[in-house]
């Protein structure tokens, strides 16, 4: 077998002239190839949580619109704004502390998907799996799943939806709930939060419409370990952009 001395001789013999080869001894080489390792490594875990995510929703945890999204970008002029980013940012800070969920509750364009998304960007970068998704969208995935020939069960959805690091559920009480809603997200809220993982829930409505609407059993869970309520109660972004 060669040594790494051999080796190293050889590819100084193959370079070009002028050319400083990336390591000039058998320690380096070694720590070159483990270095390689651990970037394949990382690249393989990368791509198991890109297929999760494609094989969930058939796109990236978070949606384009939402890519741009982060704290750094969230104007907040308003005490209660900057009350909100601050948790928003302890929030991502602390992940993987505790299991406790998030509630962002407010007015149409009041920066609930920006803040969440800013979250969501954040951990995406230290590694962690996010998927962002509204429920008009998740009921029908799982209504997919029911017909002939569906790509995934129902079971397989499921399980997908409980192993991404954090689950944030959009637009929660937009359509009328039907039964079949307030099952599948009780049990995903249940599954999660039984595996210490947490959802995160942006809603237009108020306390007692996500108490109506999710039930008690999905909102005491909600609230466990320290989990976050916040109000949005501000005027719209989006109506500031247009004037
Ligand atoms: N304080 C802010 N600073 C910068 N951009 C903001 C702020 N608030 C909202 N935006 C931007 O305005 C747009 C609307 O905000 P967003 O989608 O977060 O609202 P929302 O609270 O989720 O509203 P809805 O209830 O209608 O879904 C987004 O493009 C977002 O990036
Ligand atoms: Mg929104």
């Amino acid at each position: 077998m060669m040594s790494a001395y051999d080796v190293i001789k050889r590819l100084r013999a193959a370079m070009p002239e002028g050319v400083t080869p990336k390591f000039t001894t058998g320690e380096e080489l070694m720590a070159w190839q483990k270095e390689q390792g651990r970037i394949d490594s990382e690249r393989l875990a990368e791509a198991n949580r890109l297929t999760r995510m494609q094989r969930v929703l058939g796109r990236s945890g978070i949606q384009e619109l939402h890519r741009e999204c982060r704290f750094g970008n969230y104007k907040a002029d308003m005490p209660a704004q900057q009350e909100a980013l601050r948790k928003a940012k302890s929030y991502a800070g602390k992940f993987g502390t505790g299991f406790g969920g998030f509630i962002f509750s407010g007015g149409c364009g009041t920066g609930k998907n920006h803040l969440a998304a800013a979250i969501g960007n954040e951990l995406l970068e230290n590694g962690k799996s996010v998927l962002i998704v509204t429920i008009p969208d998740l009921m029908m995935k799982f209504r997919e799943t029911y017909q002939d020939g569906a790509k995934t069960t129902e079971s397989k959805l499921m399980d997908d939806l409980c192993k991404v690091d954090l689950l944030v559920l959009d637009d929660i009480g937009v359509q009328r709930g039907n039964t079949n809603e307030g099952v599948v997200l009780f049990q995903i809220v249940d599954r999660r939060l039984s595996s210490k993982r947490p959802v995160g829930m942006l809603t237009n409505l108020d306390a007692k419409g996500m108490t109506e609407l999710l039930t008690v059993r999905i909102m005491d869970r909600m609230t466990m370990d320290g989990g976050l309520w916040v109000n949005f109660d501000w005027p719209s972004y989006r109506r500031k952009v247009v004037a």
